[in-house]
């Protein structure tokens, strides 16, 4: 008996199925560590929820400490200062012997921040002309604490730093502001680091930094995708022949099939069919039958996933999910949702935005819409 070596609902251990952003990560933390180059554009990889993002920024992570980078990982959430967050953690990577020279710049521009915060505060809703102010003076200050806390870190052999951030979509507004601003201007320093700026998130990530930052040029947005075919089937495959355990070939079709590339889904069918295959020892494999009575309980979990996006949704919301349900869930257009409910394309734009925000829709590039998680339209038509 051997426990399940699946992950559903945490960060995966490896991520099977992303060649190329792997590949892209590689080459940047090449270009760091050979080069000293300091990436100029920020990294945005966005996608719906339960696709692999996180799983995927922390891949990243590992990559860049084998090429001898360090690096800061930050979480944004809405009721925080990222940047001051940020300061925090490169506070942390300060040796404690050169703390008293680095940690003053990091202090001073905690400070700046802090007052800005305050400032913000007090100020309803702050003149354009301000918050670009407010942002030169916090990025300002940043550089100074970022670069010379990078150079500490070069003394100490290591090869640059970068910052990673995930749920980047809740950042607030200000400190995108500053540390694009950061990112230009250090792009353009004499005396730039070897760094870079990664991050992960929904995505409203794209609309989110374009409305907060005015060169976002700078960012280079990449949608991640659900895993195919062959990505499912190592993602299964691979940590059961670690523990000397195997899959028979048809029920590695049969869990293609049923995931349709949902990373989150694969997981569950992994973890719950090793449990109806007893937990296999070595040499033990996974067959259909196996699969076969896992499904309903893996359908259990899903049901709580649908369950809880229908609910955090408004009632114009529900609308029109059921409305892209009875269309066949998969590139509905956008007018026939408006004819469907008796109303304008523009009726609807408000709700169809918040779903795609929140990465519970995806529109192709004709604006067609499509559910991001497979069996959410099996399951909205059996609840009306
Ligand atoms: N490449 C992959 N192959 C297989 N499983 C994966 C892969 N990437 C992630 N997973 C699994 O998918 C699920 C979701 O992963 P993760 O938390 O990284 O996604 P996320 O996009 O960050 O989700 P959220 O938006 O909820 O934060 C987890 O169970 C994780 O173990
Ligand atoms: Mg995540």
């Amino acid at each position: 008996m051997q426990t399940s070596p699946y992950t559903p609902g945490e960060v995966a251990d490896s991520v099977p199925g992303r060649a190329t952003q792997l590949a892209f990560y590689e080459e940047k933390a090449q270009r760091i560590q050979n080069l000293s180059e300091f990436i100029a554009r920020v990294r945005v990889d966005y996608a719906a929820r339960g696709v692999g993002k996180t799983s995927l920024l922390r891949e990243a992570e590992r990559i860049f400490a084998r090429h001898g980078i360090a690096a800061i990982w930050v979480t944004a959430n809405q009721d925080e200062n990222l940047l001051l967050t940020v300061l925090d953690e490169l506070r942390k990577l300060v040796p404690t012997s050169k703390a008293a020279d680095v940690l003053s710049y990091i202090d001073s521009a905690t400070l700046t921040l802090d007052a800005g915060v305050v400032r913000g505060a007090v100020t309803v809703k702050p003149k354009k002309k301000d918050a670009v102010t407010a942002a030169a003076s916090s990025s300002k200050a940043f550089i100074a604490a970022f670069e010379n806390v990078t150079r500490v870190l070069l003394d100490e052999d290591r090869k640059g730093l970068v910052i990673l951030i995930d749920e980047i979509q809740s950042a607030d507004k200000p400190s995108l502001r500053a540390i694009a601003y950061a990112w230009q201007e250090m792009k353009n320093s004499p005396s730039r680091v070897p760094a870079g700026l990664f991050s992960v998130g929904l995505p409203g990530s794209q609309d989110h930094i374009n409305s907060a930052v005015t060169f976002s040029e700078r960012f280079d947005f990449s949608e991640l995708f659900g895993l195919d075919d062959g990505g499912v089937v190592t993602a299964l495959a691979e940590p059961a022949h670690n523990l000397g355990a195997s899959w028979e070939r048809t029920a590695l079709q049969m869990a293609v099939s049923e995931a349709r590339g949902y990373a989150y889904k694969v997981q569950l069918i992994g973890d719950e069919a090793w449990k109806t295959a007893g937990y296999p020892d070595p040499g033990s494999s996974i067959t259909v039958e196996h699969l076969t009575e896992a499904m309903p309980q893996v359908e259990v979990h899903m049901e709580t996933l649908f369950r809880s996006r229908w609910r955090s949704a408004s009632p114009k919301q529900r609308e029109l999910l059921s409305t892209i349900a009875e269309l066949g869930g998969r590139d509905v257009k956008r007018e026939d949702i408006a004819a469907r409910l008796g109303v304008t394309t523009q009726a609807i734009s408000m709700a169809r935005d918040g779903l795609l925000r929140r990465g519970i829709i995806d529109a192709n590039r004709h604006g067609r819409v499509s559910f991001t998680v497979p069996g959410f339209t099996e399951w909205i038509l059996a609840q009306s």
